[in-house]
């Protein structure tokens, strides 16, 4: 490969140490490697949002030179790589250009070992990852010090097999342990990236099939086709700074024509119930859909108008998404320690429960005898997603 540098008191007691606890640390629900691999494994909402993703492509209509898409935090890769399967599938011939930003160190090296295939079944595709900010999406700093200190690296794969590929690309990590270097943000305990990065990966056999599209630092004159946001942020962040921070410069960054799909979890479900039993006045989804709206329209001001912001009832927006089990495991005599551990876990992680605040809890059995009862009662777990979409007028 070729490279190139340029046991619970009463909810109430709970409730209150619980708000003591999480202001003086900041919580950071997607830091929790554990949880959100656990959750990932054992419930379907990741291919449930590549299903809703789907419905969302059969709009695109993409125009030369290439699809240009946008994942605004690729995670593990597993709705990342599932949409892709998808976009490969309607759009054999058409390069793809894919800015996934991502964080996380352990994420990169998860959600990298899910694209080398996609290499393979697309080669004329281009794999962008990068930790830049929301605001920096199409790759190119407004701050003059994060663009003098960017570390852009450019990787060309070799030879034609995902064999080879996954191995040029194991033996980047060291690139990679660099350039996603992190610290902790004084002002509210988030992960910052030590120096702005961006890794452009493509195949070294379709270089000048591709050159028209591979993205190179400097000036950028393209706009994404589809930018997808799944589950982006914490749920209790205010929607003025979701609006203001994320979803405005999103949009921003549509080309006309194309769509930003947003998905959030909204609660309203047996997980959240399980959440309740410990911590009755739990408010986990306080900013729905038509709050980031309205929020947005503000944020934008006289631009909003160039953009469509569909908003559907609950029947079409909300979707749902369940627990992994047998049906011989739910309404048995007992259900096994197993299922009930994921099921517990998927609903604090779902309903972003600070994990000091399940300490307090789980020095006895009586959570998961919890778990059991709301399984119970709805014949397994289930969760809702609402999504949303936001489009560029074409001019
Ligand atoms: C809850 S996860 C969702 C991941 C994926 N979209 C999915 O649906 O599975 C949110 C992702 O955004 C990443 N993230 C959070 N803050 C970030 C930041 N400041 N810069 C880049 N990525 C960030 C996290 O590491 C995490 O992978």
């Amino acid at each position: 490969m070729a490279r190139t540098t340029k046991g619970p008191s009463s909810g109430k007691a709970v409730s209150k140490n619980a708000a003591a606890a999480s202001q003086k640390t900041e919580f950071r629900f997607y830091d929790n490697r554990q949880n959100y691999l656990s959750f990932i494994n054992t419930c379907n909402e990741k291919s449930a949002i590549a299903k809703r993703a789907g419905k969302e492509f059969q709009h695109l209509r993409p125009v030369a030179p290439a699809l240009r898409l946008y994942d605004a935090g690729m995670g593990d890769a597993t709705v990342l790589s599932d949409c892709l399967r998808d976009l490969h599938h309607r759009f054999p011939t058409v390069p793809v250009v894919v800015v996934a930003k991502e964080i996380s160190m352990e994420d990169v090296r998860i959600g990298l070992d899910k694209m080398v295939d996609r290499f393979c079944e697309h080669p004329a595709t281009v794999l962008v990852l990068t930790n830049l900010n929301y605001a920096d999406c199409r790759l190119m700093p407004s701050n003059v010090a994060s663009a003098n200190a960017m570390n852009w690296q450019e990787i060309k794969l070799e030879g034609s097999m995902s064999y080879g590929y996954k191995q040029q690309l194991e033996s980047m990590h060291p690139l990679f342990a660099h350039g996603w270097e992190t610290q902790t943000s004084k002002v509210s305990g988030n992960p910052l990236f030590k120096r702005p990065s961006v890794v452009v990966i493509y195949r070294q056999d379709h270089q000048i099939l591709l050159d028209a599209v591979i993205p190179r630092p400097g000036m950028q004159n393209w706009y994404f086709d589809f930018i997808l946001a799944s589950q982006p942020w914490r749920a209790r962040t205010s929607a003025r700074f979701k609006a203001e921070k994320i979803v405005a410069p999103l949009v921003r960054s549509l080309a006309p024509g194309g769509r930003m799909l947003i998905i959030q979890s909204c609660g309203k479900d047996p997980a959240e119930e399980v959440i309740k039993e410990f911590w009755p006045h739990e408010e986990p989804f306080p900013v729905n859909r038509h709050e980031i709206f309205a929020e947005l329209r503000a944020v934008l001001g006289r631009e909003a108008r160039h953009f469509k912001m569909r908003e559907e009832s609950d029947d079409k927006a909300i979707f749902k998404y369940r627990m992994h089990a047998l049906p011989s495991e739910i309404g048995g005599a007992s259900i096994g320690t197993s299922t009930l551990f994921a099921a517990w876990n998927a609903s604090v992680y779902v309903n972003q429960i600070e994990d000091q605040r399940i300490e307090q809890v789980i020095n006895d059995g009586t959570y998961l005898k919890a778990t059991e009862k709301v399984l119970n009662k709805h014949g397994g777990l289930h969760f809702n997603d609402e999504a949303f979409v936001i489009s560029r007028y074409h001019d």
